[in-house]
C-alpha cells in the first residue's frame, strides 16, 4: 500500500486538511477541519459518551482512518486533560509519510494547549501495528490496514472518519458497518460527520439508536448512533 498523492489545503477556520488528488476528496470538512473534528468526534462523540458514563473507564476508541493525527491528537489532548484513561485504536491503509505531517499546522494554532503539541509527531511516529502508551492517560495501537481486513476489537466510542460514500461508497455499505456495530460495547456510540438517509436506515437496522444531530459549520446535519445497554 503507497503513501497517497495529497496536496496540503487551508480550510475557513486557519486549520489545515489534506486533498486526496486521486479521489479528489479532502480529509475534512473544507469550512474548518479543526473544528469539524472538535464538533462531530469530541463534543459528539467524547463528551457525550462521558455524560452518560461518568465512571466508565478505560474509554475504547475505534476510529476508521487515521489519516492526518488529528482526531488521535484531540483525543489525547481529551484523555489528559478530563484525567480519562483512553485506549485508542485507529486503522489506515495509506499512512502518511513524515514530509506531509510535519506540514499540517494543527500545533501551530493557539487553542491553549500547547503542553500537547510534542504528541502530535509522537502518534504519527508510533510504528504501524504496534501500540504501547503514548501519555499518561492515552493508549494508542494503529493497523497499517482496510476496515475490510481490519481485527475488531470490543469498543465504547466509534469514530466513523472514511472519505465521503460519493468517493468511497464501499466502506459505507450495511455489511461493512455490520461487524463494526457488533464490535460496539452495550452503551456504546457512533458518531460520523455523515447525515445521509441509507446510513442512518442501516444503521438502525443493525440495531442502534440514531440520532441526527446539527453539524460542524457549513454542514446541516451529522448522526450519531447508540447501542442499547
Ligand atoms: C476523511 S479521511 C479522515 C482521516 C482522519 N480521521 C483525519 O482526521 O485526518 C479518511 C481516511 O480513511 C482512510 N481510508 C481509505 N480507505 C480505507 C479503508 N478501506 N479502511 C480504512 N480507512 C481507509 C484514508 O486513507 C483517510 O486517511
Amino acid at each position: 500500500m503507497t503513501t497517497p498523492q495529497v496536496k496540503l489545503i487551508t480550510t475557513e477556520d486557519g486549520s489545515h486538511s489534506l486533498y486526496h488528488e486521486g479521489l479528489q476528496e479532502t480529509y475534512h470538512s473544507f469550512h474548518g477541519a479543526f473544528k469539524e473534528s472538535i464538533h462531530v468526534f469530541m463534543l459528539y462523540g467524547l463528551d457525550s459518551w462521558l455524560a452518560r458514563n461518568p465512571k466508565k473507564y478505560p474509554i475504547r476508541i475505534f476510529e476508521v482512518g487515521f489519516g492526518t493525527g488529528l482526531n488521535a491528537w484531540l483525543s489525547l489532548v481529551w484523555a489528559e486533560q478530563n484525567q480519562i484513561p483512553v485506549l485508542y485504536h485507529s486503522i489506515e491503509p495509506f499512512p502518511l509519510g513524515p514530509e506531509i505531517y510535519s506540514q499540517l499546522n494543527y500545533i501551530e494554532q493557539d487553542h491553549g494547549i500547547w503542553h500537547y503539541h510534542k504528541y502530535f509527531s509522537a502518534l504519527h511516529e508510533v510504528a504501524w501495528n504496534q501500540g504501547g502508551p503514548l501519555s499518561d492517560y492515552f493508549n494508542i495501537k494503529k493497523d497499517q490496514v482496510r476496515l475490510e481486513d481490519s481485527d475488531l476489537y470490543p469498543c465504547d466510542v466509534v469514530f466513523y472518519d472514511a472519505f465521503a460514500p460519493s468517493k468511497q461508497p464501499e466502506l459505507w455499505t450495511k455489511e461493512i458497518l455490520a461487524p463494526v456495530v457488533d464490535a460496539m460495547r452495550p452503551g456504546a456510540v457512533f458518531t460520523t460527520y455523515c447525515a445521509k438517509g441509507q446510513l442512518k436506515r442501516d444503521l438502525k437496522e443493525l440495531g442502534l439508536q440514531v440520532e441526527t444531530l446539527p453539524g460542524p459549520p457549513g454542514k446541516k446535519e451529522m448522526t450519531r448512533a447508540w447501542k442499547g445497554v
